[in-house]
């Protein structure tokens, strides 16, 4: 793999490991404050992110080393944990996975740009789902109680009933998982 896109794939790794653990932590916050809703959705999309970063990290050569990603640390009320989380996927969606996708592409690394492609899909609806959910939050309110359902071979995530195929990665229905 190219060192450039290598690198990416490092980052992201690190980065989407980073939010999963994150949105854990958040989801139990947010049931201390009694947003149960707002919980789930944090603990579905959590599964999403383990989704992105165990497929950025199997199909990258095996290596030793640092990974490295800057990421917010420290938990506050769900409201500002809603605003990290909006912000966090804003960046991936306008500025880190076009950079890794168009890199990827001029390197010829196929697995690679579909792993950034994959993430980049999904993170396009986390962000709308958390800007609604801090919407609610913002105003003491809860999000829907509502299924989130979340593709496990690419993490792409769906309100409400999962499709008979997913449309990022084409993998069946039983493959999304209900949360
Ligand atoms: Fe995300
Ligand atoms: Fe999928």
């Amino acid at each position: 793999m190219h060192a450039m896109t290598e690198q990416f794939m490092h980052n992201a790794y690190a980065g989407e490991s980073m939010a999963h653990m994150r949105y854990l932590v958040y989801a139990d916050a947010a049931e201390k404050e009694g947003f149960k809703n707002v919980a789930r959705l944090f603990r579905a999309v959590a599964f999403a992110e383990e989704v992105h970063a165990s497929g950025h990290m199997r199909r990258a050569p095996k290596k030793g080393g640092a990974v490295a990603a800057e990421a917010p640390f420290g938990v506050g009320k769900t409201a500002e944990n809603l605003a990290v989380a909006v912000a966090g996927e804003t960046f991936e969606v306008e500025e880190m996975y076009p950079v890794y996708m168009e890199t990827a592409k001029l390197q010829g690394e196929k697995l690679a740009f579909s792993s950034f492609e994959w993430a980049y899909k999904a993170e396009k609806v986390h962000q709308k789902m958390y800007e609604e959910a801090k919407g609610l939050v913002d105003n003491g309110k809860d999000w829907r109680d509502s299924k989130v359902q979340i593709c496990s071979t690419c993490g792409w995530t769906v309100e409400g009933e999962a499709p008979d195929a997913c449309p990022v990665c084409g993998a069946k229905k039983s493959a999304f998982r209900a949360f």
